[in-house]
């Protein structure tokens, strides 16, 4: 008997120590995703769509935390297409990270790749979108992982409602990418937002294609919101109704109750809304979404709108009530940077015992970089149709991305010679100039094109401190890091000083993200321990921002022990 009871405790015991698989950590989840083109109407133009099985948004991805995910990706169309798995952490799985050339040789038409990886630590809303070009204006999709852990909140949830905002274009969104290239200018704005696909009633031919979600009076649901938009930051407000914030990025918040959210391309946030008001006879509220932009380029400057429909009222049409349609009151005014600025303040990580805020306290390493647009000479018998007959460019610490023609991922892990690239990102801006009060034009610098990559240890606590600059214009800058999460401990206007605003970090409780919104005419100092060895993409997630330079790639070397260390590359891993 002893020695039965003996073995019992060993096994609990061994369980405990994790040398055993409990039984819910091994579950693999497998998914299909067939990239294909699909015939899609919307505003009364119908085009060819490139999507995953058909879907426009995509289908969602479904898993626990602890699942081992398979996404065999199978690309039945002509051009090259990867998926990115946005916010996941890729722990020494770089291989499945997505980025073109970056992790991987693009998935070429008629192949296929299976993304393998697992969620370890992560919980919440994020999703995930091709990487090659302009295609994730159409493929992207949700990836929910349900916590192991009940929700740190109380409030029961009657269900969860996906919001993904994204872009239409009535044209072809290649060729509106490849004329923005050729021609240096802003590329053509889309042609509506749209709330899960459909643009809403304020657009024209368009009532047909309206997002309605049918709630129970007095009832609590949970709102997933994802901005897939390509190129704008987005406000969005439910009519009469408050949200409470309670996760952004996958990460719990400390819980608070706003009005509208600020949501930038990247990010995700996660809020509850309660159904406590009594509908008028449509039985209808409207939700609403549009960019926050401070831009002088030409933009998109419409409004998305979709309704929340309450059950009791006992009407049973789900179509959107007779217009005039009328826009929350309570839905931010297109330059209001003031309410962005609070929105973004009040992010505070929960920062609990079971959810501790691990933001690094010390440093080793802070590097200082510029993240702005330029403008380059037109070269000579070309017609160019930037500013002054130039090519827009944007780039970090003047250095304007070229992305190379093999995968960096593969080429360091076999420690290729190659000249490629080099290990060599500026830690500090090459011409000190005041970055947010420069002479927009006088200031500018042509920026240098190449593929300079920001190296460090395994296990560096890295600071970043990203400076918006005035060149052109000041902007908004949506910074996405690959393969980590970081903390946004410092953020304000005008310049970065190194002498004076680290005494002002919150290292307390920064909100913990993988895309901040880097204050337009200002900085933000983000935190991350470089603990993924790998290779990971830097970048603006405004898509013509990216396209334009402003990107890095940055190389965290393996550590010391096997358990610190990038895993072989897989089998079927395409090749360039
Ligand atoms: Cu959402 Cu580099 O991507």
């Amino acid at each position: 008997m002893g020695s039965f009871y003996g073995l019992i405790l060993g096994v609990v015991l061994l369980v405990l120590a994790g040398f055993l698989p409990s039984s819910s950590s091994s579950t693999t989840r497998r998914f299909q995703f067939n990239v294909e083109l699909k015939n899609v109407t919307r505003l009364c133009h119908t085009k060819p769509l490139l999507t995953v099985n058909g879907k426009y948004p995509g289908p969602t991805i479904t898993v626990n935390e602890g699942d081992n995910v398979e996404v065999q990706v199978t690309n039945r169309v002509v051009s090259n297409t990867t998926i990115h798995w946005h916010g996941i952490r890729q722990l020494r799985t770089g291989w499945a990270d997505g980025p073109a050339y970056i992790t991987q040789c693009p998935i070429r038409g008629g192949e296929r790749y299976t993304y393998k990886f697992t969620v370890v630590g992560q919980r919440g809303t994020l999703w995930w979108h091709s990487h090659v070009s302009w295609q994730r204006a159409s493929v992207h999709g949700a990836f929910i992982i349900h916590p192991r852990m009940p929700y740190p909140f109380s409030v029961p949830i009657q269900a969860d409602i996906p919001i993904l905002f994204g872009e239409w274009w009535n044209g072809d969104i290649d060729a509106i990418e490849k004329d923005m290239m050729l021609y240096g200018s802003g590329p053509n704005s889309s042609d509506s937002y749209t709330i899960n696909g459909f643009p809403g009633p304020l657009y024209p031919c368009s009532i047909k294609d309206t997002f309605t979600y049918t709630v129970e009076s007095g009832k609590t649901y949970m709102l997933r919101i994802i901005n897939a938009a390509l190129n704008d930051e987005l406000f969005f407000a439910v009519a009469n109704h408050t949200l409470t914030v309670v996760e952004t990025d996958a990460v719990y918040v400390k819980p608070f109750t706003t009005t509208a959210i600020m949501i930038t391309p990247g990010q995700t946030t996660n809020v509850l809304l309660t159904a406590n008001q009594v509908p008028d006879s449509t039985g209808m509220f409207t939700m609403a979404a549009r960019p926050y932009l401070t831009s002088l380029f030409p933009f998109d400057n419409s409004t998305t709108l979709g309704f929340l429909k309450y059950k009791t009222t006992g009407i049973q049409t789900i179509k959107p009530p007779v217009g005039p349609y009328r826009v929350p009151y309570n839905l931010p005014q297109m330059e209001d940077t003031p309410f962005a600025t609070k929105f973004s303040e009040k992010l505070r990580s929960l920062a609990t015992a079971e959810y501790p805020c691990n933001v690094p306290k010390r440093i080793d390493k802070r590097v200082i970089t510029t993240v702005g647009l330029n403008l380059q000479d037109c070269p000579a018998n070309q017609t160019c149709k930037g500013f002054r007959g130039k090519k827009f460019y944007a780039s970090m610490n003047n250095q304007s991305f070229v992305r190379p023609t093999l995968s960096i991922l593969e080429s360091h892990y076999q420690n290729l010679t190659t000249s490629a690239y080099t290990y060599n990102f500026p830690d500090k801006p090459p011409h000190a100039f005041n970055f947010t009060g420069a002479d927009p034009l006088a200031g500018n610098l042509n920026p240098e094109f190449g593929t300079k990559l920001l190296a460090v240890p395994y296990g560096t606590k890295l600071e970043i401190v990203l400076q918006d600059t005035s060149l052109l214009n000041v902007e908004n800058h949506p910074i996405h890091v690959h393969g980590h999460n970081f903390f946004i401990v410092g953020r304000g206007f005008g310049n970065f000083d190194a002498t004076k605003d680290p005494a002002h970090y919150n290292l307390h409780d920064p909100p913990e993200r993988n895309t901040v919104a880097v204050p337009v005419g200002g900085w933000a100092a983000i935190r991350l321990n470089a603990d993924n060895p790998g290779v990971w993409f830097i970048h603006c997630h405004l898509e013509e921002h990216t396209t334009w330079g402003l990107a890095t790639g940055f190389i965290v070397d393996s550590g010391p022990e096997p358990s610190q260390c990038l895993l072989p590359p897989p089998d079927d891993l395409p090749s360039c």
